[in-house]
């Protein structure tokens, strides 16, 4: 039923689970999948020109590190299972709005993530971004705890 499965991941240890069992719930389907990591944007926070040019250099770079960290997981997970799979990172402050997007771009049909990511489980029924895509999504969401 399921051909083209949304994993989207913040690198938490709980979204690196969800990834995991997304994957192998896509061996089962047949299906192939998307990896998204979404970066958070660079924001000011100095006065001193000189001295944003180079954190703004550090932080893409940082950026960038992490991207390729958390998509190669992915990569790699789905390799090893057999199962096809494309990854893709954007810069936004909004996580959720890129998932929603991507799952409407790539006209995947189900979306699979974690319960709680960075922030964690602390006394909190699900996680912000989470909330969120179930709010928004006009697809099917598959919410991993
Ligand atoms: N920056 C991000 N890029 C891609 N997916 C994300 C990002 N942040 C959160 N997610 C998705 O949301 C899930 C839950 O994280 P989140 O809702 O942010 O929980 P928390 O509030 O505990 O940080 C993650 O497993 C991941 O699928
Ligand atoms: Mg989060």
């Amino acid at each position: 039923m399921f051909k083209h499965i949304l994993i989207p991941t913040d690198g938490s240890e709980t979204s690196r689970n969800a990834v995991k069992a997304g994957i192998k719930f896509a061996k089962e389907a047949g299906a192939q999948v998307t990896g998204l990591y979404v970066c958070p944007a660079f924001h000011v926070l100095t006065y001193q020109v000189e001295m944003l040019e180079a954190s703004k250099e550090k932080f893409s770079k940082e950026s960038a590190r992490r991207a390729i960290k958390y998509l190669a997981e992915i990569e790699s997970e789905a390799k090893h299972a057999g199962v096809a799979c494309d990854a893709v990172s954007v810069v936004s402050d909004r996580p959720y709005e890129e998932i929603v997007r991507a799952a409407l771009q790539k006209r995947c049909d189900l979306i699979i993530m974690a319960s709680h990511g960075r922030r964690g489980v602390k006394g909190i029924l699900l996680g912000s971004e989470t909330q969120k895509v179930l709010a928004h999504s006009t697809i099917p969401v598959l919410v991993y705890r």
